[in-house]
């Protein structure tokens, strides 16, 4: 599937200097993925997972083009076994979509195992997902360079997200809690005994891509615009760096009061932060930062795994380990903007809360400007992965006042 929203064309900085910068992962909250409780639940089971599309259909008709998840069904079940990790066949399949009414509470540390209760609210209907084929691309633009215009459009139309009721699953507080179930372990694997993590593997990229296609969708839904798109934080440029103008308003829908205050514009941010503000001037925090931006896309990721992440297929215990930008600047990031005063560097230091920051949706509109860019750039084994349990990885996500959709990652 080709990319939903095709990066804007304001060519990308990045210094060919050589770097020396680390961007090893750092613990922090952000590192969660353990969840405790789990509310009983004896209701029929349901299959919410996608239904396979691809088997054969790119011509291939040897055995691993086979949907193995129907192997799974064959053996026992995916709802029938607890854990099938010692089946061979087990190895050999996509991370599936979540039952939904198997949400349980999330877990906001690790440390005090302090919970919250994130999960979608209560439906019965899901269907799949087939991503409509556009006749015009949309563009998303620089966030530091909007128009007025434009600004005024994405300020209505998180305006009206705002005010949608809290059970409405398009609500701003419904589309912050996917962010939350997904990556703090308030979702089992079907049929495992493990968690759903979507970060630290090669489920990074695409879980983000879907997830903010359909804020996007929802957001220009609201306002009557098929043609809208997000803005992105330019940060891998040098005018882009500090945050964008337009989040820092506080009587604006773009605001977010639970940020770090010492980092407001026009504070250029730390791609490389770790948790303490380095005693640089900004020319040389521009410097470092293009360092960072050259290592992460260009010198460290040249292949799909450094790029991605590790291989996460169903039954693997979650965070084998991300890719070089998920670890490094994207994680930098939720850190440096995160609020210290609060306990758990809420917004955007920790998962759990990081989507009741608008900010993050544009930081992660450029993370996924960061996929397309890093495919177009030289080197043969730059290519995303062939693997059918990567393009078939499949998330349930919320579009429709009733409805989920299920989208099955790729193929
Ligand atoms: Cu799902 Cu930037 O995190």
């Amino acid at each position: 599937m080709a990319s939903p929203v095709l990066p804007s064309s304001t060519p990308t900085t990045i210094s060919s200097s050589p770097i020396q910068t680390s961007f090893f992962p750092k613990t922090s909250q952000l590192f969660l993925n353990k969840k405790i409780k789990k509310p009983d639940y004896s209701g029929p089971s349901k299959v919410v997972s996608c239904k396979a599309t691809n088997n054969g259909s790119k011509g291939d008709s040897s055995l691993n083009r086979f949907d193995r998840r129907d192997l799974l069904i064959g053996l026992g079940g995916l709802y029938g076994a607890t854990n099938l990790s010692n089946d061979p066949f087990a190895l050999a399949a996509p991370i599936a979509a979540p039952d939904l009414t198997l949400c349980g509470d999330a877990t906001i540390s690790d440390t005090t195992k302090e919970t919250v209760y994130c999960c979608p609210p209560e439906t019965t209907k899901v269907i799949d997902f087939k991503p409509p084929t556009y006749s015009k691309i949309r563009y998303r633009s620089a966030a530091h360079l909007v128009d007025p215009d434009y600004l005024a459009k994405f300020t209505k139309a998180m305006e009206l997200m705002r005010a949608l009721p809290d059970d409405d699953p398009r609500s701003f507080k419904q589309q912050a809690n996917i962010h939350c179930a997904y990556c703090n372990g308030a979702y089992d694997q079907v049929g495992f005994d493990q968690d759903i993590q979507v970060h630290f593997s090669w489920l990074f990229f695409p879980f983000h891509r879907l997830y903010l296609y359909f804020y996007e969708r929802i957001l220009g839904k609201l306002i009557g615009d098929p043609d809208f798109a997000m803005p992105f934080w330019n940060w891998d440029a040098p005018a882009g760096m500090p945050i964008p103008a337009i989040y820092v308003n506080p009587n604006s829908p773009l605001y977010d009061d639970k940020r770090n205050v010492n980092h407001q514009p026009p504070k250029v941010v730390d791609l490389d932060y770790n948790g303490t503000d380095k005693d640089i001037t900004d020319k040389a925090m521009v410097q470092s930062n293009l360092k960072v931006m050259y290592k992460q896309m260009v010198s460290g990721s040249k292949t799909a795994s450094l790029f991605h992440g590790k291989v996460y297929r169903a039954g693997d215990k979650p965070s084998p380990g991300g890719g070089v930008v998920e670890l490094g600047s994207h994680t930098a990031i939720h850190r440096w903007c995160g609020d210290p005063r609060q306990t758990y560097s809420e917004d955007m230091g920790n998962f759990y809360s990081a989507g009741r920051d608008p900010l993050f949706y544009a930081h992660h509109s450029n993370v996924d400007r960061m996929w397309s860019i890093w495919k177009g750039l030289p080197g043969k084994k730059r290519n995303d992965f062939t693997d059918t349990d990567w393009l078939d990885a499949s998330f349930v996500l919320k579009k429709k006042k009733k409805k989920y959709w299920c989208w099955k990652a790729f193929s």
